[in-house]
Formats: structure tokens, C-alpha cells, sequence
């Protein structure tokens, strides 16, 4: 939801600042701008240049201008106030112009603030972001009336770190409600950054000649590894030689400081078409990453950090998942290995809801907080409302020192490595591998599983990568088959118990990558209504893999056929009988029918891909979509 690069330090900034959004233009492509300190030493200025559209626009537009300078800014943008203008774009200009700002959130009060500034402000756009940069403009000035004051002998006036700048976005931010993770130049202060953050993210980067921020680490590892998470109602200053910390009070403070382990490699293409491709095709080792190093020396099952004690994890009587998205469809196929390995009432709920209905949670109810970013708005504030009822929150995430995984009791990290296409899909695998590690540890904590049951079980898992090449394989039959069937304008996922996420999976990714209207059913409830949709030739996918409910299974796929529906059945290898029962058959290799979910999602995550590259889409920023939502 919108991407912050900042960086001081470093003369081509225009370069630099281009290069940072590009590794971060998948957080928002609606509009993208830069501004500069630039201009001589004696006669600093700000250069501003915003475009509508995608960042090859602003790539256009800055080619052949002098974007040399001290300090810049730049922004993606996912629209939130205002449509996708140029003039809505960041970064925003206040005061007198020579003031600029970026911002990722949402003023909550805008509407208040926009009408105490009315009447001394002419707004340039219909953000609420612009007016931020005016209220710093605003308290810039009256510190500099108190400056004046104190040269005349009155009382001393107080800034953060010494930087007028710093303390004139500390009072602005005093004075805004809602969530921001906001940057501000001013060519006054020509080598200074201010950064701050209210529930969305902002990473700062410490260099040796240069200081650096961005909203994730991607935007930063070309650069720097030592990073620096600025935690919720923190302010940095930033100058090519220092990054001081304070909270909003203004008392110094420090962000989470950590060493970033990604490679640059991992962020980028690495001649597939598209991030998504290459992505999918990670995922045998991005799940191999995760089943690493899993037990301690005596043989025990272990998370990634010590967190509530075993006799609590034992009187844990009820899971809730809270999740968003793909994210929640992992927790869904979790709920059926916690539910069967550790004998625990699973609840698997939309983050976004679960707090407005009041459940009930106490220090017996595992809250289990499933974000491949762990930034996501929704998700945090669940966990968040779980934490004030005193339950334990488990948080299964991708990004280490994210907001979530700082908020939780303890963390599951998932090791996809960074994940750049919009649509999630080995930060999805991970996950289900991740909660059915986690539905392990609980049946080991709870003694329900036996050590020897618990091995058998972790080495099934321990073979799904090879498992999961095989799977890739299928990659041109199913490029085939959406080739056949990508201009059709509807498409029904079925499956019944485990399968039933992953018919509610393929959906979600066929909509959210080629815009055509899909739907995942529990393959039972399709006499109840949705039945009614099938036509003559309407693709139905049936996930059709080894169950103890094969035969419903079937039945149900004998209806949609006997309707006219043409099915594509992923099935179990060696399942011959399964020939008879649909047109087409994709085969994935033979596991347990718990694990299943892992090897049957890669060719719905094919098949939406093949389908999206048929129809010409954007695979990886699709549109109308973020990668990370921090807005509620
Ligand atoms: O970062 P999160 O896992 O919390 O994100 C949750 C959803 O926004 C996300 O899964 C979304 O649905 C994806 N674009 C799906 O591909």
C-alpha cells in the first residue's frame, strides 16, 4: 500500500530514487513522483516530478532532467483520497514550496485538519497526504518565529535531535489521527530526512556515506544490509552520516536494528517473464528453507523463538486463525492437520471481522496470526485485540522484524524469501508448511501425537520439495489446457474437506491475476444453488486429489457434467478411474491427504497464470491491487 524510498548521501539521486521504487512499485502502481534537494549549495531548491500510472511514466519524465542533489524522496501510489492523478501524486509540497513530503496511511481526521488549514492554504491535490506537508510547513514556520523570539531573549525552544525539521513533523504529528508512515525533505535543512510511522511500515538503512528508508528491506539491499525497523510513534532524522531515533515525545529511542539475509538476486527476475513465474517455481525451496533446522538437541520439535512455556501451550483449549486473503486460505488448510494431529477446535476467521464481533478470547485461546508480510492492517489489529484480551498470539510470517512478528508473543517464520508479485504464492506454501510445523509442536506439546507418529509426519513433510518439482513439470500441460479455455468468462473451483482452500485459492488467484469472475465452492454445497451457474461447457476445476470423501467428491462432479460443465480434475497419480470422470486430468504425485493442499494448489497457481498471460494482464501488478494492505 503505497512504497517510500528516501535516501541522503548519495549525489545521483535521481538514478537512485528510480532504481529504489522499482524494487518496491509492486506496494502501489497507481501513480509514482520524486522530489529532490537539489540546485546549487548556496541556493538549495526542490525538484519535484510526479506522474500518473505506472513508474515507466516517471522513468520518462525524469529522463534527461538534473535530478542531482543531497536528499530525495520518492513514492509508488495506491490510491486511497483522490483518484490517480498527477496532481494527486506524491511527494507533496508545502508552506512555500520548498517543503516536500511522502506518505503512506490515511489521516483519519483530514476532514478537520482541511478545514483549520482552509483558509491560509491554497491545497494543490485531494489528498489527505498534501495536508500533512502543510502542517509541517505550519509549525516549520511558527519554530522559526520562536527561534526568533529566543535570538530576542525569550524562553529557549525546544527540537528533536536539533533538527528544526525533526521537531516541526514531531508537532504535526501530534496533531493527526490515523496511520502514516511518512518522509519529509525541506531545502532549508538540504542533507536531512524526517521519517516517522504509525501503523505502516518504514525500514531505515545505515550506510557508510549515505542513510537510507524505504517501505520494506527489497528497496534497501542493494545498498545495505544493516537495517533498522522504526517501530509505531517513532521519529527519525536521517543525514548521510547518522540516524538518530526519538519517540513522538522526542525522547531518544531506538528502531528493531537487525542484518538482512537476502540476497539481491532474490529480488529480481532472474530471466523468468515474471515475478510470479519465477516465484512459483521457488517454492520447492523456499519449502525446504522452512522445514530446516526444526529440532534442538533432544530431538524436540522447535519454533523459531522461545515464547509461552509448555504447561501454558497445554492448557491452550481453542484456536483462532486470523488471517487476510491467500493468507487466510492458509490458515484454512491448517485447521484440518491442528484439528487431527493436536486434537485443538481450530476457528479459522477474516481478520478484518474478527474484532468487530467480540470474540471470545482468554490466556487459554491461541490466536495464530498468519501474514506473509506481517504488516497487514487487518491482521495486526486482530492480533492486537487478542493480546488486550490476555490470549497468547502466534504470529506465521515472511518478514522478520515486521509489525506483526514484533506484536506476537512468539513467531513462525515462514523463509520464502522476498515475494515480489502481487499475487502470493510461495509465501502461500510456506505458510500451510509453516501451520502444519506448528500443528506438530502443539500435538508434541500436548502429548497427542507420539514421538514416533510425529517423526513419520515431519518426514512426509521433509519430501514434499521433490514431490513439488514433480508438479512444476506439469507447467505446459497446463499452459495447454488455459490456453483451450482462458476467453471463457467463468470459472467454479470444487473440492471438499482439505481441498476445499485450495478450490477458494485458485479462485482468488484467477480473478486476481486475469479479472475473470471465478468461484470456489465445497463441492457439497453446489446442489444448494451454485449448480444453477453451470452452462453448456462452463469450466468447472475440480480438486479431486486420494481422500476419504473421493466418492462425494465424485458424485458432485457427475452433476456439473451431466449439466453440460467441462472438468479439469487435479488428481492423484496413478488414478485411472478419474479419466471417466472429467475431461481433462492433471496429475500430482501421491501424499498423505492432509498434505495434499501442497502439491494440488501449484497447478491452480499455473493455470491462473497462464490464463492472465493468455488474456495479455499484468501478471505481477495486477490492477487495483497492493501487495501489502496497511490500510484497514
Ligand atoms: O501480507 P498478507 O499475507 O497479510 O496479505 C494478505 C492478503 O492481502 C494477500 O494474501 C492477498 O490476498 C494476495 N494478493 C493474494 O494473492
Amino acid at each position: 500500500m503505497c512504497g517510500i524510498f528516501g535516501c541522503t548521501g548519495r549525489d545521483d539521486l535521481g538514478e537512485v530514487l528510480v532504481e529504489g521504487l522499482t524494487t518496491l512499485e509492486y506496494r502501489g502502481y497507481d501513480s509514482a513522483g520524486l522530489a529532490v534537494v537539489g540546485g546549487s549549495r548556496a541556493a538549495p531548491e526542490l525538484r519535484l516530478v510526479k506522474r500518473a500510472g505506472k513508474l515507466s511514466a516517471l522513468r520518462s519524465a525524469v529522463d534527461g532532467q538534473d535530478l542531482s542533489g543531497t536528499a530525495g524522496l520518492g513514492h509508488t501510489r495506491w490510491a486511497t483520497h483522490g483518484p490517480p492523478t498527477d496532481r494527486n501524486a506524491h511527494p507533496h509540497v508545502g508552506g512555500d514550496g520548498r517543503l516536500a513530503i511522502v506518505h503512506n496511511g490515511i489521516l483519519e481526521n483530514h476532514e478537520a485538519l482541511r478545514a483549520e488549514l482552509a483558509g491560509g492554504v491554497e491545497l494543490a491535490s485531494d489528498t489527505d497526504s498534501e495536508l500533512l506537508a502543510h502542517l509541517v510547513a505550519v509549525e516549520r514556520d511558527a519554530l522559526a518565529r520562536e527561534a526568533a523570539d529566543v535570538a530576542a531573549g525569550a524562553a529557549q525552544s525546544a527540537t528533536v535531535g536539533a533538527s528544526v525539521l525533526g521537531e516541526a513533523t514531531r508537532r504535526a504529528l501530534g496533531r493527526c489521527e490515523g496511520q502514516f508512515a511518512l518522509a519529509v525533505i525541506d531545502a532549508r535543512d538540504p542533507a536531512t530526512i524526517v521519517a516517522a510511522r504509525r501503523g505502516a511500515p518504514l525500514i531505515l538503512g545505515h550506510g557508510d556515506t549515505a542513510s537510507w528508508l524505504a517501505s520494506d528491506v527489497a528497496g534497501l539491499i542493494r545498498h545495505t544490509r544493516d537495517v533498522e525497523a522504526l517501530m509505531d510513534d517513532q521519529l527519525a532524522i536521517l543525514t548521510p552520516e547518522s540516524v538518530s531515533v526519538c519517540d513522538l515525545g522526542g525522547n531518544p529511542t531506538r528502531g528493531h536494528r537487525y542484518t538482512v539475509d537476502w540476497d539481491v538476486e532474490a529480488a529480481e527476475k532472474q530471466g523468468y517473464p515474471h515475478f510470479m513465474l519465477k516465484e512459483i517455481n521457488e517454492q520447492p525451496g523456499a519449502v525446504r528453507e522452512t522445514l530446516l533446522d526444526r529440532f534442538d538437541e533432544h530431538g524436540r520439535l522447535r519454533l523459531d523463538e522461545e515464547w509461552v512455556g509448555d504447561g501454558e501451550l497445554r492448557r491452550i483449549d481453542k484456536v483462532y486463525v486470523v488471517a487476510c486473503g491467500t493468507s487466510y486460505h492458509a490458515g484454512m488448510v491448517g485447521r484440518y492437520a491442528i484439528e487431527h494431529w493436536a486434537r485443538l477446535g481450530v476457528d479459522v476467521e477474516i481478520a478484518s471481522e474478527f474484532r468487530y464481533r467480540d470474540p471470545i478470547l482468554n490466556p487459554h485461546t491461541l490466536v495464530v496470526a498468519i501474514s506473509q508480510s506481517g504488516e497487514t492492517t487487518d491482521t495486526v489489529a486482530a492480533a492486537a485485540h487478542a493480546r488486550d484480551q490476555r490470549a497468547p498470539v502466534l504470529a506465521v510470517t515472511n518478514v522478520v522484524g515486521s509489525t506483526l512478528a514484533r506484536a506476537a508473543d512468539g513467531v513462525l517464520y515462514t523463509r520464502a524469501g522476498p515475494e515480489i508479485g502481487v499475487a502470493a504464492t510461495k509465501t502461500f506454501l510456506t505458510q500451510v508448511v509453516a501451520v502444519d510445523l506448528l500443528a506438530l509442536y502443539l500435538a508434541q506439546e500436548r502429548r497427542t501425537l507420539l514421538a514416533e507418529e510425529l517423526g513419520d509426519a515431519f518426514v512426509r513433510l521433509e519430501g514434499l520439495p521433490e514431490l513439488l518439482d514433480r508438479v512444476l513439470a506439469t507447467g505446459d500441460q497446463i499452459a495447454e489446457l488455459a490456453a483451450g479455455l482462458a476467453h471463457r468468462d467463468y470459472f467454479m473451483f470444487i473440492a471438499r474437506h482439505a481441498g476445499l482452500p485450495i478450490a477458494l485459492e485458485g479462485a482468488l488467484k484467477l480473478k486476481e491475476i486475469s479479472y475473470t469472475h471465478a468461484e470456489g465452492f465445497p463441492a457439497g454445497e453446489m446442489k444448494h444453488g451454485p449448480i444453477a451457474l453451470i452452462d453448456d461447457g462452463g469450466p468447472v476445476i475440480a480438486l479431486a486429489t486420494r481422500s476419504h470423501v473421493r466418492a462425494k467428491l465424485l458424485s458432485s462432479i457427475a452433476e456439473v457434467r451431466a449439466r453440460g460443465a467441462v472438468v479439469v480434475a487435479v488428481a492423484t497419480e496413478g488414478d485411472t478411474e478419474i479419466r471417466a470422470h472429467a475431461d481433462h486430468v492433471v496429475y500430482v504425485p501421491d501424499v498423505h491427504e492432509l498434505l495434499a493442499p501442497v502439491l494440488s494448489v501449484v497447478p491452480t497457481q499455473l493455470f491462473a497464470y497462464h490464463v492472465a498471460t493468455q488474456l495479455g494482464r499484468d501478471v505481477d501488478q495486477p490492477r487495483n491491487l497492493a501487495k501489502t494492505v496497511t490500510v484497514e
